[in-house]
């Protein structure tokens, strides 16, 4: 078997588990795959180093040299990178001794004890909608949550069940309640708005058990206009040291059965298509144990649910999302059903390969659960919770953040996954010198900062284990290449990959080598990834959280971004460690590429309501060889070709999600030539994507329906990006561009807009590539519009108006579709499409109208007709299958059809 499968084969994996039939991915290498004695070096190497880790816990020094500026509000202060790493240097220092330091200098948080010791409160939004009740009257902590008076948690209980302690369930008093009003303003180093408000209530309640193990629990609530979070802190004190959660029994009791977007609960992954199911379902009976097929895991997932973000629409005008945020030192939460089938729902934390959750002493604060709650779903996306409830960034950037800079990258990637390269050394290799040089060129031509190689390094041929991250093959000459791409202008760095293969204890002893050659040859960007088992551990546990991090601050030494693949879940955290640009965790568009199925046209509609709440999403879009047409290469380089993949999208919807899809590091992911035309001069689309930026001073969800439609508007300084992107239906959507006007935004001047859209003859299945270019003025009294095909899209680019422009360019004028002539053949075929309308549009940008095609006299069928500005023409999909004599015509409506023809059908 090809080394190929090996990255296939870890892959497979993630399709184990599915309630939506489409979630199983049809990949053409779906036998098992023989790694296991690479995988059986890889656990005993994990375990050498585990432990190492373990003799090493409790020897750090706790001598802290810098203690960060920041502490919150719960008293809480994080530990600073230097401080921890102190004494961590040399290979093979685990993150569970990361674990143990953190936990000794991250919080000095005692019990709250004073007056207000009432066993009831209730605390409200600044803008009283949403009202958060905390109570103990019986010794049991329990919450609720209500928005304008709809309840949407009923009361659900809080505690842990411990290892060799008793559960922290109940027979609690109160010791004290403080209370705060909070609203400042912040500026992040990048993201999706220029400043960020952080305006909440809070509500810190300490609890003392009255048995005479009399231990102490910290609540802490914080209710937002869009959302409300709460943590439990162990706080420091004579009754509790160290201790082991067995499990976390957050009780999440929803009020009703929601509809509700999901997919299944992994410790693993999040590469999975959403589910839109009843909330009940969630406990899904039907589906396949999500964790058949982890060779390595340590125990079972006890019951079944959904990992996190969880989206729920509670009523027409109010939706939830349940995640959480400062995910630190701790298990990955992910949402259970207490029993059956129900609405009832509970956390379940990741277990560690002895079973349980996390180990850690007091004092020690858990991240915090949230949920972010808005009347539409575009607030969900817009709402800033997860990061208000991180720390301002850690004090390692505190001297320089020049190099954190959000940009597209490129890489020597799609082309392996299509088959016409290789990541290992051979005949079809990709990461050679002179295929990185000519990759290099291109995206200086066209101003992309970086260059991703993936297949650079030694290592692939021999299994994950063997993988050395400071050693190129001979045919890629780093030096030369790093060298190359910074004497272009403008400059292009290269961007090392680093697939671990799971190996992350393997890979936490070459970080220090490796990444300061990256540093040493120019490099600001790296992309890691964990495709396959790790060993012992789950992607998703305490001690690969710890992992996650440690990377990213290392990283922060030698001045590195992130891009994690196989990652865990984002929680806001980019706010402390900004070097975190993005990461998978999502069924991206590599899926595409591996299964006919790929991404069905509505998974791009529904992440940014789901995982996109989350943070910030490695998606790889802008593949403008929709159908894979001319692949090249070997055709077997891969075990995922040959086969009927292709991308299920239009070449316009690849450009909307630009600004749909947020990424603080964003993939042009085709090959350069998949941007040119056969003169070698890049197509006029291009232009949209050399022209978007990675990161916002704003950003406006202007239409909104979960797996239906999205458009997302988003300012960089004084340009606007628009993209809009439908499911597999045609659609129109008004963009109303009011939003340019609202008082907090300057920028109501009028502007051009470059609209580029399916164009009026695309076609998803037949003709996915035409887009339409079109420049109008436009001012915020305007609502232009979204015309797209099955899977399509359309991206606006909003520019100042230039006094030149100001001449030449047409104001914009709505679409208006008028049918002039029907164009019927005497005879046709059965199930043959026969029926052209000839129209005019006279608008300034591709309209759509809802016209019915009716056959004597009945109606048949119905289809979004979209015209070009002029004369235009449409063909409908309208068939007849049995022979005879018809009256066909179409119309908008009965009323304005077009004099009827006579067709005979043979
Ligand atoms: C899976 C990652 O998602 C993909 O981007 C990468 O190319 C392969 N693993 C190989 O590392
Ligand atoms: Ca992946």
């Amino acid at each position: 078997m090809g080394n190929s499968s090996i990255i296939s084969g870890v892959i497979t994996e993630y399709f184990d588990c599915s309630v939506r039939e489409e979630n199983v991915a049809e990949v053409g290498f779906k036998e098992s795959v023989s790694i296991s004695s690479t995988i059986a070096f890889n656990i005993e190497m994990s375990k050498h180093y585990l432990s190492m880790s373990n003799n090493n816990t409790g020897t750090g020094s706790s001598s802290d040299e810098g203690v960060p500026a920041t502490t919150d509000n719960a008293g809480t202060t994080p530990i600073t990178r230097r401080s921890l790493l102190g004494s961590l240097a040399g290979a093979g220092i685990s993150v569970t001794a990361l674990s143990e330091k953190i936990k000794a200098a991250q919080t000095r948080t005692s019990p709250i004890k004073n007056d207000d010791q009432q066993p009831k409160h209730v605390i409200t939004s600044p803008d009283r909608t949403i009202r958060t009740t905390v109570d103990i009257r019986d010794g049991i902590p329990k919450y609720s949550v209500a928005k304008n008076g709809t309840p949407i948690i009923e009361p659900s209980t809080l505690g842990f069940d411990f290892q060799d302690a008793p559960a922290l369930a109940g027979e609690f008093s109160v010791t004290g309640a403080k209370r705060e009003s909070v609203d400042t303003t912040w500026e992040p180093v990048w993201d999706r708005y220029e400043e960020i408000r952080n305006h909440y209530e809070e509500l810190v309640v300490g609890l003392e058990e009255t048995t005479s193990s009399s231990r102490a629990l910290t609540l802490s609530f914080r209710v937002f206009n869009d959302g409300i979070a709460f943590r439990y802190t162990i706080p420091e004190q004579d009754s509790m040291d160290e201790f082991t959660i067995t499990s976390e029994n957050t009780q999440f009791n929803f009020a009703g059965n929601y509809t509700t977007w999901w997919i299944p609960q992994s410790y693993d992954s999040y590469e999975m298509l959403y589910n839109e199911t009843p909330l009940s379902d969630v406990c899904g009976a039907n589906i396949t144990d999500p964790m058949e097929g982890h060779s390595e895991g340590p125990s079972r997932p006890p019951s079944r649910g959904a990992n996190t973000p969880v989206t729920m629409e509670v009523a027409d005008d109010l939706y939830v999302s349940l995640h959480e945020a400062n995910l630190t030192d701790y298990a990955g939460m992910t949402m259970t059903p207490q029993s059956g089938e129900d609405t009832h729902m509970k956390s379940t934390i990741v277990p560690l390969p002895d079973g349980t959750k996390v180990k850690a002493s007091a004092p020690h604060p858990t991240p915090w659960r949230t949920l972010t709650i808005g009347n539409d779903p575009g607030d969900l996306i817009e709402s800033n919770i997860l990061l208000n409830l991180n720390d301002p960034p850690a004090e390692i950037y505190e001297d320089n953040t020049d190099w954190i800079d959000p940009q597209k990258y490129m890489g020597i990637w799609w082309e392996i996954h299509i088959g016409q390269s290789t990541w290992i050394d051979g005949p079809d290799h990709g990461a050679t010198t002179e295929n990185t040089k000519r990759y290099m060129d291109f995206c200086s031509q066209h101003s992309i900062p970086s260059l991703l190689t993936e297949g650079w390094n030694v290592g692939w041929q021999g299994g994950w284990g063997e993988q050395d991250f400071d050693q190129p093959y001979d045919n890629f000459d780093l030096e030369t290449i790093a060298e190359y791409g910074l004497n272009l202008d403008p400059k292009v760095r290269w961007m090392a990959h680093n697939e671990t293969g799971g190996l992350a204890a393997d890979y936490e002893t070459q970080l220090d080598e490796a990444y300061s050659l990256y540093q040493e040859v120019g490099s600001h960007a790296l992309k890691t990834g964990y495709a396959g088992d790790v060993p012992d551990h789950y992607h998703h546990d305490q001690w690969m959280v710890n992992h996650y991090q440690y990377v990213v601050e290392t990283a922060a030494e030698y001045e590195l971004m992130i891009n994690a693949h196989e990652p865990i879940k984002p929680t806001g955290k980019r706010r402390t460690y900004p070097n975190f640009m993005t990461r998978e965790g999502v069924r991206g568009m590599e899926y595409n590429a591996w299964s006919e199925e790929g991404n069905p046209p509505d998974h791009t509609v529904t992440l940014p309501f789901t995982r996109m709440l989350a943070g910030p999403l490695d998606y790889t879009p802008g593949i403008f060889n929709i159908d894979f047409e001319d692949r090249g290469g070997s055709g077997n380089s891969t075990d995922q070709v040959p086969g009927n993949q292709r991308v299920h999208s239009t070449r316009a919807r690849q450009l909307a999600l630009y600004p749909i899809l947020f990424s603080g590091l964003q993939m042009v992911a085709d090959l350069p030539d998949h941007y040119t035309n056969d003169a070698g001069e890049p197509f006029p689309e291009f232009t949209f994507i050399e022209h978007v930026p990675a990161a916002w001073h704003d950003t406006v969800v202007v239409n909104a329906e979960i797996g239906d439609y999205i458009t997302v508007a988003r300012r960089k300084d004084d340009e606007w990006y628009i993209g809009s992107g439908t499911d597999e239906t045609a659609r129109v959507l008004d963009i109303s561009l009011e939003f340019l006007s609202d008082s907090e935004r300057e920028s109501s001047r009028p502007y051009v807009a470059h609209v580029y859209t399916d164009g009026s003859d695309a076609d998803l299945e037949t003709n996915p590539t035409p887009v339409a270019i079109d420049k109008v003025i436009v001012d915020p009294s305007d609502t232009i519009v979204a015309s797209m095909e099955p899977g399509g899209g359309q991206a606006i680019r909003l520019t100042p108006v230039s006094s030149e422009e100001a001449e030449k360019v047409d104001e914009y004028e709505p679409p208006e579709q008028e049918y002039t002539e029907l164009q019927v053949p005497n005879t046709v075929d059965s199930d043959e499409a026969f029926i052209t309308v000839v129209g005019t549009n006279a608008g300034t940008v591709i309209g759509g109208e809802t016209v019915t095609v009716y056959v004597d006299g009945e109606e048949t069928d119905t289809e979004l007709v979209r015209l070009a500005p002029g004369e235009d023409t449409y063909t409908f999909d309208t068939t007849l299958s049995e022979s005879g004599t018809y009256e066909v015509t179409i119309g908008p409506s009965m009323e304005t059809t077009l004099p009827p023809q006579t067709v005979i059908v043979k």
